[in-house]
């Protein structure tokens, strides 16, 4: 049999290599700009649906977001974009893998509705910090006027309760003790420092809440704060998840062969290009090294190169989950110049300046390194970048 005919036929790419291929798509600063469709992305899109309005190439859309439910996500794009789309990862989608706190009891610090996205994403018992405020109303002395109509976000609250749960082992009823190592485990989602909004600057993200977090916890204890996994873009653990989904729809369309190439495009050097490089080198690693222990390297699931204890476990858990073994064995970074990336910028702008070494805006845990913010192509466009993509996989489509 060749490996032609183990294709579905009208799926083939007419002519040219039968390598397959799937993409990750950014969402903010590629397909939209708030809530105003980027021109090209509608563009992109007609050439990506075949007449039966079905995806011709196994897509994903990646996207830091987290303050809204990944449906309504889907729903909002699906209206911009004019196609329907259901493939959508946010920051805090991975969390379905950890299984082993679905049944615990979680706290849950964020924005939007966080109850119900946690329930969604598999937890049964959760917290939400307004829950622990209403309970223990006297912890959070922060805040001198909590009656407020419209909930303004407070960091403050959020700050201050989450290192009470770690400094008193989730009873809030005891006083604040030196915890034994490790704290209580702690998984964080979205780690940009800054995101573009309609100001000219651009505003702290989660991951300045992090910064604060981290260093609370290491002024008062003297310790590192550590993570038992931290997710979204760049975090190997969001391409992880990206990738398992689109293999698994090349399974659902009973393709044969596996998708082995990938391509991320986005406009973030930071998130975007980082993570597309930093999750390629670990595609790359894995076949050098032809050695399954190469899933130790999954440790790197969190993104985190510090140890955690229950690493081990949490490698076990995924490889159940069939996840640890990606088919792809590459992943293409395309950069695009309709979001935070400006060539043409004369004042440096975040994406810019954040690559020089003496200023870097990546997370604590990770490392800054020139290479994986070198994207592999930069165009103008999504539209351009997917007819990039076509024309380097030689792929015509119907
Ligand atoms: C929580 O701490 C309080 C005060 O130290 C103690 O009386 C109570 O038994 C603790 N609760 C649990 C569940 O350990
Ligand atoms: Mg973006």
């Amino acid at each position: 049999q060749t490996p032609s005919a183990l294709l579905c036929p009208h799926r083939l790419p007419s002519r040219g290599s039968l390598r397959l291929f799937g993409l990750l798509f950014d969402i903010d600063g590629v397909l939209v700009r708030g809530r105003m469709p980027i021109p090209a992305a509608r563009k992109a899109f007609e050439k990506l649906v075949d007449s039966q309005g079905q995806f011709v190439v196994p897509l994903v859309f990646v996207t830091n977001a987290g303050n809204c439910l990944r449906q309504t996500k889907a729903d909002q794009l699906s209206h911009i974009l004019g196609v329907p789309v259901n493939q959508v990862i946010m920051s805090h989608s991975p969390l379905r893998m950890f299984k082993k706190f679905h049944d615990k009891c979680v706290l849950v610090s964020g924005q939007g509705p966080v109850l119900e996205i946690a329930k969604n994403l598999g937890f049964k018992n959760v917290v939400s910090i307004d829950m622990l405020r209403e309970s223990y109303p006297l912890l959070d002395m922060v805040d001198h006027n909590r009656r407020p109509k419209l909930l303004p976000i407070r960091w403050e609250t959020n700050l201050q309760l989450i290192v009470d749960v770690l400094l008193t082992n989730g009873n809030l009823s005891s006083v604040h003790q030196i915890q034994k190592m490790p704290h209580l485990p702690l998984l964080a989602c979205n780690m940009d420092l800054m995101w573009m909004a309609e100001a000219h600057s651009p505003r702290f993200g989660h991951g300045t809440f992090l910064v604060c977090l981290e260093n609370i916890y290491k002024k008062i204890t003297g310790k590192d704060l550590k993570y038992e996994a931290l997710m979204g873009k760049p975090s190997e653990l969001t391409y992880h998840f990206a990738e398992y989904l689109i293999r698994s729809q090349a399974m659902q369309r009973q393709w044969k062969l596996p998708i082995t190439s990938l391509y991320a495009i986005g406009d973030n050097l930071m998130t975007d290009i980082y993570g597309a490089n930093l999750y390629n080198r670990y595609l790359e690693e894995r076949v050098a090294r032809k050695n399954p222990k190469a899933i130790a390297k999954m440790a790197a699931v969190t993104g985190s190169t510090t140890a955690v204890p229950q690493e081990e476990e949490e490698i076990d858990n995924l490889r159940e989950s069939k996840l640890a073994l990606p088919a792809a064995t590459s992943c293409k970074s395309v950069l695009v110049c309709t979001g935070v990336y400006n060539p043409k910028a004369g004042v440096p702008s975040d994406a810019n300046h954040c690559i020089k070494e003496t200023v870097f805006h990546g997370h604590r845990d990770f490392r800054f390194d020139p290479a994986l913010v070198e994207p592999g192509n930069i165009v103008q466009d999504v539209a351009d970048a997917v007819d990039l993509i076509f024309e380097q996989e030689k792929f015509v489509p119907k």
